[in-house]
C-alpha cells in the first residue's frame, strides 16, 4: 500500500502546493514515486477550489515543478484517517492541525516541514509569501526542496 503524505498551510495556495510538487518531482527522479502518494489543503476555506497563486506556479515552473493542485480545504474527519504523515508549513498550521486532532493516533501523524531541513535549520517556518515580493516565492521553493530533500531520507515506504 502507498504510504500517504499530506502537505498543509494556510490557504493551499503557496506553500503546501509547492511542497506537493516538490515533492513529487523528487518522488519521481528517486524512482519511489509507486510507493507513495502526495496531495495538499489549506486549514483555511477562501481559496476552494483556485488553482495556485499565479506567482508561486512562475516561480516554480523556473525550478521545472508543475503546480497543478486545486486548493480544498483540511476535513479533520476525513483526512487524519486518510493520510500517514501530515505536515504543516508553519508553526500555526502545526497548532491548527493539533486543534483537530480526535486523538493521540491523529496527532502522532502531524510533522512540522522545516523539522526535515539540513541546511535551512534556522527556519521553524516555511514563511508565507502571499503579501510579499518575489524573494518570499524563491525562499519558500528553496526551504521546501531542503525539508523535501530531508523527508525523503527519513521516512521509510
Ligand atoms: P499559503 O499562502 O498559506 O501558502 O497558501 C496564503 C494564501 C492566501 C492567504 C494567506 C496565505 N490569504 O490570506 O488569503
Amino acid at each position: 500500500m502507498k504510504k500517504k503524505l499530506l502537505f498543509v498551510c494556510l490557504g493551499n495556495i503557496c506553500r503546501s502546493p509547492s511542497a506537493e510538487a516538490v515533492m513529487n518531482g523528487f518522488l519521481k527522479i528517486n524512482m519511489l514515486d509507486e510507493y507513495f502518494e502526495c496531495d495538499s489543503a489549506g486549514t483555511g476555506g477562501w481559496h476552494v477550489g483556485e488553482r495556485a497563486d499565479s506567482r508561486m506556479r512562475t516561480h516554480a515552473a523556473k525550478r521545472d515543478y508543475d503546480l497543478t493542485s486545486i486548493a480544498r480545504q483540511f476535513n479533520p474527519n476525513r483526512d487524519f484517517d486518510e493520510f500517514d504523515i501530515i505536515l504543516g508549513m508553519d508553526t500555526q498550521n502545526v497548532s491548527d492541525l493539533e486543534g483537530m486532532a480526535r486523538n493521540k493516533n491523529d496527532l502522532d501523524k502531524i510533522k512540522s516541514m522545516t523539522d526535515f531541513c539540513t541546511r535551512y535549520t534556522h527556519y521553524h517556518s516555511v514563511p508565507d509569501p502571499y503579501y510579499g515580493g518575489a524573494d518570499g516565492f524563491e525562499l519558500v521553493l528553496d526551504i521546501l526542496e531542503d525539508a523535501c530533500e530531508g523527508l525523503l531520507k527519513q521516512i521509510d515506504r
